[in-house]
């Protein structure tokens, strides 16, 4: 439970990228678009890509063996709530995360969560609320996404731009100044329409059809993420009564290179302040933010101490946003 000292913060995360890299090479071969198109327009060189047999739940698994390898066997021990944030569950039910929570053979609650590709940051948000409520003491937050398996390979306007990929973190009670100083979650249903997939229904409510496969109205959800970035990151900085300056890394969520620069551009930060892995993992949805926080770790770009900005955007629509100074775990 959270104390006048403590509050909800990241201790541990690890990560997992799938071995087939696709390039824009190899897409030039396969539909009508050139290396060329995708990299000025998305700044995408390369994807990962699951294979045929692996699904999200294989990704999950591999992302928490990669929070042990870095953290130890014991980062486990007193999980008691597992979040997977996922668009692309292996089924309906039983819940990706209650197939984490058998396989790691956790005494824990179990339940997925679905909020487009800003799921892993609203997991952070919902993981955070239990901690600090006094509910959970120790929540593992995974993001997992097998999107490349639903999409239209037919369609260059969205095959080019997704991969696969999974993180996993833990959430718990830290000593101030670290963890989370501001959450910002929300969301306009009435832009569903723009980024979907069919299930069980034929059409949303307004009558938008509905497909065995993502659809995505590029233009406007690129003005949309553009806005949500904006907002989203003053937002959650004002929250965390802090200013721009005192952001040390700006983490947002890999989609576009081309609205990643205008959000920092916005926040006036320079290109050394920001984390960009979107050339190598394309957008891999819910994976994607944990994938870029993993690559700062590894890189050196992220330490503890380091008040760092997350931002996240996607189907639903939905946004999220969140300060949080990095480290406090018992190392
Ligand atoms: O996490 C989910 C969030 N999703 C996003 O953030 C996506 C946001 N949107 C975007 O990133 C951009 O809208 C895209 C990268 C998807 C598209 O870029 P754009 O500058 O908005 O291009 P466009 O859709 O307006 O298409 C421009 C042209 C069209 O040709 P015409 O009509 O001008 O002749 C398209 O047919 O580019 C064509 N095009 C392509 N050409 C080559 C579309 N996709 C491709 C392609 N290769 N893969």
């Amino acid at each position: 439970m959270s104390t006048a000292t403590t509050r909800a913060g990241i201790t541990a995360l690890g990560a997992y990228a799938p071995e087939r890299v696709v390039t824009n090479e190899d897409l030039e071969r396969l539909m009508d678009t050139s290396d060329e198109w995708i990299t000025t327009r998305t700044g995408i060189r390369r994807r990962h890509v699951s294979a045929d047999d692996e699904f999200t739940s294989d990704l999950a698994f591999r992302a928490v063996d990669d929070l042990i390898r870095r953290h130890g066997a014991g980062v486990l021990d007193g999980v008691d709530l597992v979040i997977v944030a996922t668009n692309t569950p292996d089924a309906l039910f039983p819940a990706t995360a209650a197939l984490v929570q058998d396989h790691y053979g956790l005494k824990a609650a179990a339940f997925d969560l679905l909020a487009g590709c800003t799921g892993w940051v609203y997991a952070l948000a919902a993981a955070k609320a239990f901690v600090e409520s006094g509910q959970s003491r120790r929540v593992l937050a995974i993001g997992a996404e097998a999107l490349t398996k639903v999409l239209d390979w037919n369609d260059r306007a969205t095959a080019v731009l997704f991969g696969d990929g999974a993180g996993a973190s833990i959430v718990e009670a830290v000593e101030m100044p670290f963890g989370f100083a501001s959450m910002v979650i929300g969301a306009d249903g009435s832009g569903g329409k723009h980024l979907h997939k069919g299930s069980l229904g034929r059409c949303l409510p307004d009558g938008t059809p509905l497909g065995e496969h993502l659809y995505m109205n590029g233009r406007e959800v690129f003005k949309f993420a553009v806005r949500v970035m904006d907002t989203a990151t003053v937002q959650a900085i004002a929250e965390a009564g802090l200013t721009n300056d005192d952001i040390s890394l700006f983490v947002p969520h890999q989609a576009n290179l081309r609205i990643i620069d205008a959000a920092r551009e916005r926040l006036r930060l320079p290109p050394e302040r920001v984390v960009v892995t979107v050339d190598e993992y394309g957008n891999s949805s819910t994976a994607s933010v944990p994938l870029a926080l993993a690559h700062a770790l590894d890189t050196g770009r992220l330490v503890d101490g380091d008040t760092i900005l997350l931002v996240s955007f996607g189907a639903g629509l939905t946004w999220a946003s969140s300060v949080l100074t990095w480290g406090g775990g018992r190392g």
